[in-house]
């Protein structure tokens, strides 16, 4: 193998950057030239490629988002958008792709491999939605982000004797509210795996009024389609909750951004370079997640046909803390 590319695509995720440097420095280690594809399955149609040496990836490492930029791609989708992409790194010579991504991506890799494309993918999602992998890189950062968003709402609902109403990213995938709502203390989670009835939240803030609660907070997760909104319309007309004045904060992609955590620049490194040695082995066609705390390898194909339920142990550890 003489020469390999790399692309992030989809949603960014902090610790990106971390992984594109280890999939360079790998591949250079090994006497392998590196192709940085700019802008995700996109740019690759349009044979959008920078040169990466070890030194160009130097100092990204504490940066969040991805110097190579992202895209979400529609026409890479259609039978003629893929046969541009493979024909692109032919013309290129790339004997070998690492895509960094979430499920999208993923889908975007299974597809290039059936067309014959040695590829390998890096679980990188704030989304946490990956099957093959317990923790996705992303996650770390945006959980802590969100978790500090939630301390300085707690001072000020606490000050004012309000509800706040929370509502957290993660796509369909309610892992990162639940993970963010028991950290923050909050009264309750709602989640698209562990659904609660509107009535019913409100009844349990009105229960936690009754045990001398001042405050409450309220996590709600953005795979619960317009449910933050209603809770929150509801909880000012309802006359049950009138001493509690209710507001509501959507974090968006606040939680996406900013310098990704050791712990994730950590995980990118590891699963990259994990990545990237199998490839150059001419182990190709999986998806490498961290399970059981080391990088391991899965095959696409499996991944993209399960889906990642919650850990019921954090769906209960959230209802017993509310007391
Ligand atoms: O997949 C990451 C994610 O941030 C999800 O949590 C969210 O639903 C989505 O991307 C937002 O997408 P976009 O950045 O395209 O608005």
């Amino acid at each position: 193998m003489k020469r390999i590319a790399v692309m992030t695509s989809g949603g960014d995720a902090p610790g990106m950057n971390a992984a594109i440097r280890a999939v360079t420095r790998t591949a250079v280690q090994h006497g392998i030239e590196v192709l940085g594809i700019r802008q995700g399955f996109a740019g690759l149609m349009k044979s959008n490629f920078v040169h990466l040496s070890a030194r160009d990836v130097g100092g990204i490492i504490e940066i969040g988002g991805t110097i190579l930029e992202s895209a979400r791609s529609h026409e890479f989708r259609t039978p003629e958008g893929k046969q541009k992409a493979v024909a692109a790194l032919a013309d290129v010579g790339a004997e070998g792709v690492i895509v960094i991504g979430g499920n999208g991506s993923q889908t975007g890799a299974l597809s290039l491999s059936e067309l014959g494309v040695a590829v390998n993918g890096v679980a990188s999602t704030i989304d946490n939605d990956l099957p093959g992998s317990e923790i996705t890189i992303g996650v770390d950062t945006a959980m802590n982000t969100a978790l500090d968003a939630i301390d300085r709402l707690r001072t000020t609902a606490s000050s004012l004797g309000r509800v706040f109403v929370v509502e957290v990213m993660g796509r369909d995938c309610g892992y990162l509210a639940l993970a963010v709502g028991i950290a923050g203390g909050a009264e309750v989670v709602v989640c698209p795996e562990s659904p609660v009835p509107i009535e019913k939240v409100i009844e349990r803030i009105n229960q936690s009024r009754g045990r001398g609660k001042r405050y409450a907070l309220i996590v709600v997760a953005e795979g619960v389609k317009g449910y933050a909104n209603c809770l929150h319309q509801a909880l000012i007309s309802d006359q049950a909750c009138a001493e509690f004045d209710s507001r509501l904060t959507v974090l968006g992609h606040v939680q996406r951004g900013g310098r990704p955590s050791a712990f994730d620049r950590l995980l990118a490194t590891r699963l990259a370079a994990s990545a990237t040695e199998r490839l150059i082995a001419g182990e190709t066609g999986m998806l490498v997640g961290l399970i059981g705390g080391a990088p391991a390898a899965s095959r696409l194909r499996d991944v993209l046909t399960r889906s990642k339920p919650l850990p019921a142990e954090l769906i209960q550890l959230a209802d017993t803390m509310r007391i």
